[in-house]
């Protein structure tokens, strides 16, 4: 009798009445620290996440940070409203659709990776601003002092910095302000240095002072702009005036009685990962030999991956067929064309141009839950690692290089390896596509907060987090399980050190599979696990990364 009332007051009562535990996982022990300070001052998770992200900004600066994007997914307790905070960068007004053509058409080699001509409009300074006064508890000056205290004071450089900064340093030596504060004395700092940031921690003063404002006008938006014209760039004073944080309906689907919340366009994420949720829902995975199980899989990404390149752009500026892609007339008719057991390949689906494969740990994510079941899984880029490598002098923000994941030229890859087509072609104002992919996941039983940098395999990482998840796995099954990865093109299997046997990968190649195994592992997935019935969460941080999660009892 306990028990039946306490499932029909599951159903009826929302989740803050009742007491459970938060968790936070973030790719950064320093950002995990601070985000749980802010929990124990009385901020809510909306406040906590912008400690989080603000402290990522500092001291996990190649991945992300003031001057880059991102969407935060938002789950509200006290009456169960979710959201998506677009904090994605838009095109300067000044982009034109080939403006990195040269005059024969052709690609000019960087000129959307390197330098202020490859940023886009910053998104997190506004975002940031927008979710502390539309949903957070604590005013910026709060929830913001972490992350200007950790930028003043400094923090010792671990090996994540040390490797992505041997990893990018030609770059950052074309940029005297981003060298003077990376590379002092223009060495590589040695793990255990510290790195000081007093720039930043003033450009974050601001922020808290004045919001939004602090950033996108006056004297600091003046100056920003000027050294980005000096330096190359388009950018304008009107181009930050005018930028705005969107909000977005999430992507919403199921998969074998999971209730899947995800992300919305600009980003790509959510529509793919539920385009191949649904078409593997009809195949009994658990039943079948992993050579089987991985093939369908692959051949299910294969397919989303083609759709992705072909209508998936700024809902803003296209229009998106997102009824047709997700209902089950598409999945069924993209599954008729699976065979069992052999690789339909690529160039058969439709002809683009070859790719090259992504690297990854750089952009970040972090899920967290409070007391009282607010959620936030936040997915946050400055795109590749210290984005365009260009820093505004005085302002400590290194700038994005999102322009890439516009199409440059259709067929023509990203530095992910993705192609696209007119859907995402470059307009002013325009967002650029994402693969970022902060998801919800809920059964009877757990609801769990998910996600992971990885540029094109982030929802392959999610889809196969998704899978696990189905599979009862706890956290740290979920974000260290060894992964796979199709993206229609290039047409090969990618797949970590021992992630597939030597038997699944035989079979895999009879069956017309090209392979590709990658030296590095990939991604940084962080999650986080409420156990509905008993309050108590289960948190983990990806072990190839260094960060960390922590969990407060209540
Ligand atoms: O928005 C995107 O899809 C990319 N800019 C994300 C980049 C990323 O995850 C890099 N991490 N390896």
């Amino acid at each position: 009798m306990k028990y039946l009332l306490a499932i029909i007051l599951w159903a009826i009562v929302p989740t803050a009445a009742w007491a459970a535990d938060a968790g936070i996982a973030t790719a950064h022990p320093l950002a995990t620290t601070a985000a749980k300070e802010t929990l124990a001052k009385g901020g809510n998770a909306f406040d906590a996440a912008i400690t989080a992200a603000a402290a990522l900004a500092v001291v996990e600066l190649y991945g992300s940070g003031l001057g880059g994007g991102g969407f935060w997914l938002l789950h509200r307790a006290e009456d169960g409203f979710e959201t998506m905070l677009d904090g994605r960068e838009t095109a300067p007004a000044a982009a034109t659709r080939d403006m990195y053509l040269d005059t024969t058409g052709e690609p000019i080699p960087n000129a959307s990776l390197e330098g202020p001509l490859a940023a886009g409009i910053p998104g997190v300074p506004a975002a940031l601003d927008y979710l502390a006064s539309h949903y957070g508890k604590l005013p910026l000056r709060e929830s913001l002092a972490p992350a200007i205290q950790l930028a003043r004071e400094g923090f010792p450089v671990d090996k994540a910095m040390r490797r992505h900064l041997a990893f990018r340093q030609e770059l950052l030596r074309k940029y005297p302000e981003t060298s003077r504060i990376l590379l002092p004395a223009g060495k590589l700092p040695d793990i255990g240095d510290t790195i000081r940031q007093p720039e930043l921690a003033q450009t974050l003063e601001l922020l808290a002072e004045k919001g939004r404002a602090g950033f996108y006008a006056g004297e600091f938006a003046e100056q920003m702009v000027a050294a980005v014209k000096a330096a190359g760039g388009i950018w304008s004073l009107d181009d930050l005036k005018n930028y705005r944080v969107k909000e977005r309906e999430p992507i919403r689907g199921e998969y074998h009685g999971i209730k899947v919340t995800t992300a919305a366009p600009p980003s790509s994420g959510g529509i793919v990962l539920l385009e191949m949720l649904n078409m593997l829902s009809a195949y009994d995975l658990p039943k079948a030999a992993a050579a089987q199980r991985t093939h369908w899989q692959v051949e299910t990404m294969r397919r989303a991956y083609r759709d992705r390149a072909e209508y998936l752009g700024d809902p803003d500026f296209v229009a998106i067929p997102t009824q047709r892609l997700l209902g089950a007339d598409h999945a069924a008719r993209l599954r008729a064309s699976i065979q069992d057991d052999k690789a339909t390949p690529s160039a058969d689906l439709k002809p683009v141009a070859p790719g090259v494969s992504g690297r990854g740990m750089n952009t970040t994510h972090f899920s967290i839950l409070d007391k009282d079941g607010n959620r936030v899984a936040a997915t946050l880029s400055i795109n590749y690692p210290f984005g365009s490598g260009f820093m505004p002098k005085g302002s400590g923000v290194l700038l994005n290089n999102e322009m890439d994941d516009f199409s440059i030229r259709p067929g023509t890859p990203n530095v992910y390896g993705l192609v696209g087509a007119e859907a995402n072609a470059i307009e002013p104002g325009k967002r650029m596509l994402s693969s970022m992919t902060p998801t919800f996941l809920e059964d009877g039983k757990r609801i769990a907060i998910l996600g992971t940098p990885g540029g094109s395999r982030i929802i392959t990482m999610l889809l196969l987090g998704t899978q696990a998840f189905a599979n009862g796995e706890n956290a740290s099954r979920i974000v260290n399980r060894r992964r796979f990865h199709h993206q229609y093109l290039p047409d090969s299997i990618q797949y970590e050190p021992e992630a597939l046997d030597a038997d699944t990968l035989f079979e895999l190649e009879s069956m017309g599979h090209s392979l590709s195994p990658q030296d590095d592992a990939w991604g940084n997935m962080q999650a986080v696990i409420l156990d509905k019935q008993t309050g108590t969460v289960d948190a983990a941080s990806d072990g190839r990364g260094i960060g960390q999660a922590a969990t407060v009892a209540y």
